[in-house]
């Protein structure tokens, strides 16, 4: 079955821990926590200091998503606050071996994100190394924007790439994420689906949280 980690990107920022404490409730395996520096993407969210406010509320797992241009300056912060996955862009740092080893060093799981159109042959070398790769199916910036239809064929290349060299790297997917794109992603290969306006934006979270259980 699928892991699905509700974004509190579109949770309501005055009430976190309730949002936090609304998606444990309803289900939700992992927290997806999406940090932008206004640099690499065009919008500002939360620190390090955010996530060590939200620690004690949960002991649900804490997947940040650093949409942050050289993210080796932040991972210090972010391990000591409570982070227990630290996901990078490929694009935002010259030294990803590096990064990777760091936030490993720290005792944490280490993801890699691919914009749209980055290709997977940069994962080529770093694979080993990973415990997740986030394919993205927007561009990183904001939630509630529309799935890119070619991000389909990108999770099959990834699935085939990770099983024909027998690792056991979860393929995570973020963007536009609903219950019928849900299905279309995990047949495509997708472990972890992470969804923000689709699960915040329900009615019932418990029932979308529900739903991308496949
Ligand atoms: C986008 C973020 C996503 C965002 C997804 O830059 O990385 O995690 O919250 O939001 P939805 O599910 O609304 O597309
Ligand atoms: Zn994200």
């Amino acid at each position: 079955m699928t892991l699905v980690a509700p974004s509190i990107l579109s949770s309501d920022f005055a009430y976190l821990a309730d949002e936090i404490k609304k998606i444990e409730a309803g289900g939700a395996d992992w927290v997806h926590i999406d940090v932008m520096d206004g640099n690499f993407v065009p919008n500002l969210t939360f620190g390090a200091p955010v996530v060590k406010k939200i620690r004690p509320v949960t002991k649900m797992f804490f997947d940040c998503h650093l949409m942050v241009e050289a993210p080796e300056k932040y991972i210090k912060d972010f391990a000591e606050a409570g982070a227990d996955m630290i996901v990078v862009h490929v694009e935002a740092t010259r030294h990803l071996h590096r990064v990777v080893q760091f936030i490993k060093d720290k005792g944490l799981k280490a993801g890699v994100a691919l914009n749209p159109a980055t290709p997977l042959t940069c994962l080529e070398e770093i694979l080993p190394y990973l415990d997740l790769v986030l394919i993205m199916s927007v561009n990183p910036g904001f939630g509630g924007q529309k799935f890119i239809d070619t991000s389909v064929d990108k999770i099959k290349k990834l699935r085939k790439m990770i099983d024909t060299r027998g690792l056991s790297v979860l393929i995570q997917v973020d963007g536009g994420i609903n219950a019928e794109i849900g299905k279309i992603v995990c047949e495509a290969g997708a472990d972890v689906l992470v969804a923000g306006s689709y699960i915040y934006g329900a009615e019932d979270c418990a029932q979308a949280i529900a739903a991308l259980k496949i």
